[in-house]
């Protein structure tokens, strides 16, 4: 009995010798990077862009460009919102659409640089400047608690005019982000 016992014991040393001998091993590889929620929007795939014929966009920053004009498009018509955007309103009423492209690629930079993209940057104003009329002449008008809660009503009707659903994970993850902006962008 007593050598029974002795050799289970050996073999236990073996076994746990080789276990941490091979975690040495593994740990000398480099791990899988964590996917980001820009991953989970489509991430750095390349995918020919539907507005500029010949051009390929990574699928993350199509989606998330397909929503930010979906959503620009939503606001313009909410009459709770669009007061604050009447420079905009007024050059795209005349055929003027430098300030929209302006916008939504600078918003579209922001979102993807915000849930993790790499291959961009965010060349824009900071959100307490952007949304502050004495820094940001485009900005009429401060906002308050309730413009922002209607601007993410409209962000999550953009998102399902470009067939994001509500209850999309990722979507509910940017509104978490948005949310978390809010002391930065209402101002009054
Ligand atoms: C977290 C929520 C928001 C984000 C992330 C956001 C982001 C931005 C960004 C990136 C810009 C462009 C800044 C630049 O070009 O330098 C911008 C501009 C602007 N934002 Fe916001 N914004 C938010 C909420 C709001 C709300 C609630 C309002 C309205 C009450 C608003 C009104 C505007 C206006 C009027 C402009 C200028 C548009 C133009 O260029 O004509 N934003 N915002």
């Amino acid at each position: 009995m007593k050598k029974v016992t002795f050799v289970s014991m050996i073999i236990a040393l073996v076994i746990t010798a080789f276990t941490v001998g091979s975690c040495k091993k593994s740990d000398k590889t480099t791990p899988a990077p964590m996917p980001t929620l820009y991953d989970s929007l489509g991430g750095t795939a390349m995918v020919p862009d539907p507005s500029n014929a010949g051009q390929m966009i990574e699928k993350g920053r199509l989606l998330i460009r397909n929503i930010i004009d979906s959503t620009i498009f939503v606001i313009a018509g909410d009459t709770a919102l669009n007061g604050h955007f009447t420079t905009l309103l007024a050059e795209v009423g005349s055929g003027n659409l430098t300030g929209f492209e302006a916008l939504s690629k600078n918003l579209t930079d922001f979102v993807a640089v915000g849930t993790g993209a790499k291959d961009y940057t965010y060349g824009g104003k900071s959100m307490v400047a952007a949304h502050d009329p004495a820094q940001n002449s485009r900005m009429n008008g401060k906002a308050d608690n309730s413009d922002f809660n209607a601007f993410e009503v409209d962000l999550f009707a953009g998102a399902g005019k470009a067939g994001v659903p509500s209850t999309t994970p990722a979507l509910i993850s940017v509104g978490k982000i948005v949310e978390s902006l809010r002391t930065q962008v209402v101002q009054q």
